[in-house]
């Protein structure tokens, strides 16, 4: 059964890629604003410099400096060497200070129960609450889609579902080396909708949140902002930036509109008014109008959950007709 859980999780409008490598991109990523910030011992890291970085990355989540950013780091995938000394390194050494960790590539549910029983003895170890750890899943390819379903339910500690454009790209073989665009030929809809649904779906089914991943294209803030668009306009709940440019477009891009939030907010209490005794226990009712039911009021609470999420506030308030 749903609830409205994934509307309550912290809010991931921007999730900013950081190179584990580099002390001048994380300095600067702590002045930024994005939701999120993921430090990469992967893709982003050079295999020669994926020792040291896992240092770095220790010392600067220890430093802290991170406001309420949800901090994570993404590890190498478990068909590589590095991915255990990864997490023992990175959680051992700064478990205190991290939100979760990001698992790329992703293809079956055991990979996540893996990493969970590893995150399972270092907490144990450190006497960490268990499961305080969160788990963010890559889905990178082929294999990862079609397991979706069974990698969001693998372990609770998973909290959001990222597709990752660049790499599912090149596994399936798509002609196209530019992310996040359509693939030149296919001109008859959006190539990327069933891979976007088909997350959004396991997301949505177990309460999980739904990320989109980089658009590489990073000084065109307008393309961004269009691709963006159409992920959020499904249903996701943030995607990745890979610049500062990028951040106030994905914050803004996945926060409601301030007018549909006040509305969505006008709708709960409307909606609580009249379905209680002094409101006459109606199952469905007028606000200005428009007529509202319980469908309404579900579709409201994920609005005003996103919004909420993401600090808005009310400009506008309903109040009940006079008796
Ligand atoms: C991100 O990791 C991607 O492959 O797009
Ligand atoms: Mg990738």
């Amino acid at each position: 059964m749903t609830s409205d859980a994934s509307t309550q999780l912290r809010a991931r409008r921007s999730c900013l890629a950081v190179p584990g490598s580099s002390q001048k991109f994380i300095d600067k990523a702590r002045t930024l604003n994005s939701d999120q910030i993921f430090l990469d011992l992967e893709d982003a890291c050079a295999p020669l410099a994926k020792p040291g970085a896992r240092k770095t990355i220790v010392a600067a989540l220890n430093e802290g400096g991170w406001g309420d950013k949800i901090r994570v780091v993404r590890v190498n995938d478990w068909t590589t060497e590095w991915t255990y000394r990864d997490v023992t390194e990175v959680v051992e050494g700064a478990g205190a200070n991290l939100d979760a960790i990001m698992l790329p590539k992703v293809q079956t549910p055991e990979q996540i129960v893996a990493l969970d029983l590893l995150l399972t003895q270092i907490e144990k170890s450190l006497g960490y609450e268990v499961g305080k750890i969160g788990i963010e899943a890559q889905i990178e390819n082929a294999l990862g889609l079609i397991n979706v379903d069974k990698i969001a339910t693998a372990s609770p500690r998973v909290e959001t579902i990222i597709f990752g454009p660049a790499d599912f790209m090149a596994s399936i073989n798509m002609k196209s080396l530019v992310v996040g665009e359509q693939p030149p030929g296919y001109d008859v809809g959006d190539a990327y909708h069933h891979i976007l649904m088909s997350i959004l779906m396991a997301a949505r089914a177990h309460d999980k949140q739904a990320i989109d991943g980089p658009f590489l294209q990073i000084r065109d803030v307008d393309a961004f902002t269009r691709v963006a668009g159409r992920s959020a306009a499904l249903g996701y709940d943030g995607k990745w930036v890979l610049h500062p440019g990028q951040i106030d477009a994905a914050n803004e891009t996945f926060s409601p509109l301030q007018s549909d939030y006040d509305h969505a907010e006008n709708i709960l209490d409307a909606y609580e008014y009249f379905t209680s005794e002094a409101g006459g226990k109606k199952g469905s009712a007028m606000i200005g109008d428009e007529m509202i039911d319980e469908a309404s009021r579900k579709m409201a609470l994920v609005i005003s959950g996103k919004g909420r999420a993401a600090g808005m506030e009310r400009t506008d308030k309903w109040t009940p007709p006079e008796a």
